[in-house]
């Protein structure tokens, strides 16, 4: 079959052909960056799981290296599913789901923990003692997986994604001196009733003095500007105390208002950073790249800030590496309707700053990628303090997404274009928008617009 590269991008994550999902055991370990993926690496589709896996010195370039883990022992049969890595004193262990289907065809099936460990980073031998967890607690549904493990004080910690038996989703939480025998210690967190009836992937980490527990439920419904995609990645904010296993924390947020994140997982750095890494895709999508025979990407690495109980992302600063040469198109200039900029390039990082005080504009906006039809625009409204992602024209049906966004006096956009996906960071990181796009034309231009009123333009750079 003749290989069509046209949404083949150019400094993401993807697997060397064929599907791919979560990130998975992201870590740092003698040095290097290590992220793994699900992955099937005969199909486009989505199958039996294996954990792909790259390795990087800067977060920026990867490098490819051999697949990890592939199913079919005996407590992993039908599949590898998605877990953490640790550097445990040199060695560099996965803990990972094993996924068994009891009946295939009715989707019957149970899942346990198991671990493999290597000492070169690159091969990976599943350890004798599998599986380490072999049953749920009691009171739980068959759904339990995508270990996260940490060390705290002495004691490796797990948290797992799960559901009681009245499908209410919840993170349970597992300790061990050793890795392999574990001990149960009970809930973490569980769905006050309206947030999903199964929750996947988590994460557990301390940010600037407080505790954040990622999560990614299954089953939350629409609600205003929230929850629009299928499923939904996002955080709850508290205080935990390791003593008692009690964790206060405040309401459920979304992590980022586009169309294709989820199954997020973070890893610490020795700078002491938190860094994110999602998939950049969404279960049910339109994913045209299929017929390309590949399917699926992780989004760039984010750092991780927290600002009044909020979680902040922000691209990692390595990735101003990428930059090749440097076009300042406007400073300080106003702005009555709009204005283009022919580029010759697909890949991209843009910054666009709007000066917000005084301005009587009712929105400001900039779109990429526009011809006959085809376009992808983000704009802030002002009146009603917006931010609004519309991929309508460049392959999404349901194409608008929005997130509220105080601005104040100036709006900056951060956006990377790749050539099937859109990151746009506003305001050092108050809001993120993540999408996929599929532009069928290859007009590469830029359009800063303004409507209902003048705008200063602060600043028009980018950088191909
Ligand atoms: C999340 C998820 C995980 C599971 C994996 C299987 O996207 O459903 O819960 O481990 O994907 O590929």
């Amino acid at each position: 079959k003749k290989v069509n590269h046209q949404y083949r991008l150019g400094y993401h994550i993807m697997a060397p052909a064929n599907w791919i999902n979560d990130p998975n055991g992201l870590v740092q370990y003698k040095g290097e960056y290590h992220v793994f993926y699900q992955h099937h690496p005969y199909d486009e589709n989505w199958g039996p799981m294996h954990w792909g896996h790259v390795k990087s010195k800067d977060l920026v370039h990867w490098q490819h290296l051999p697949i990890a883990l592939a199913p079919g022992d005996s407590f992993d049969k039908d599949g590898c599913f998605s877990g953490s890595a640790v550097d445990n004193e040199g060695e560099l262990t996965l803990i990972y789901t094993g996924h068994n289907y009891i009946d295939k065809e009715l989707d019957t099936f149970f899942q346990n923990q198991n671990i493999a460990v290597s000492k070169d980073g690159i091969t990976f031998e599943k350890a004798e003692a599998n599986p380490v967890i072999a049953e749920p607690p009691a009171d739980s549904s068959h759904h339990f997986r995508d270990p996260k493990v940490w060390k705290h004080e002495g004691f490796w910690y797990m948290i797992l994604g799960n559901s009681t038996k009245k499908q209410e989703g919840r993170v349970i939480l597992y300790r061990s001196s050793n890795l392999q025998k574990w001990e149960y210690v009970g809930v973490l967190a569980k769905s006050d009733g309206d947030l999903g009836y199964m929750w996947e992937c988590p994460d557990f980490f301390e940010l600037d003095g407080k505790h954040v527990l990622m999560i990614s439920p299954q089953g939350i419904e629409a609600k205003g500007d929230s929850y629009h995609n299928l499923f939904q990645t996002g955080y709850l904010v508290g205080e935990y105390n390791y003593g008692t296993n009690t964790f206060h924390h405040g309401s459920f947020t979304e992590l980022d208002y586009g169309h294709d994140f989820y199954a997020v997982q973070t890893l610490l750095d020795d700078k002491g950073r938190r860094i994110a890494i999602g998939w950049m895709d969404m279960w049910e999508a339109n994913m045209p790249t299929k017929e390309d025979g590949w399917c699926g990407a992780l989004t760039l690495p984010r750092e991780l800030t927290l600002r009044e109980d909020k979680v902040l992302m922000n691209p990692v600063q390595e990735l101003t590496s990428l930059r090749k040469t440097q076009y300042n198109m406007l400073t300080n200039k106003a702005l009555s309707n709009s204005y283009v900029v022919e580029v010759n390039e697909d890949l991209l990082e843009i910054q666009a700053v709007f000066d917000l005080a005084d301005c009587q504009a009712s929105s400001v906006g900039i779109k990429i990628r526009g011809i006959n039809n085809e376009e992808t625009l983000m704009c802030y409204n002002l009146n009603e303090q917006k931010l609004l992602l519309d991929c309508t024209h460049s392959g999404k049906e349901d194409g608008v997404r929005k997130v509220a966004l105080q601005a104040g006096e100036t709006l900056a956009l951060r956006i990377f274009v790749d050539r099937s996906s859109v990151e746009v960071f506003a305001n050092e990181g108050q809001a993120t928008m993540t999408s996929r796009i599929y532009p069928k034309e290859s007009r590469l231009g830029i359009e800063l617009f303004t409507e209902g009123g003048n705008v200063i333009v602060k600043e028009l750079t980018y950088w191909n």
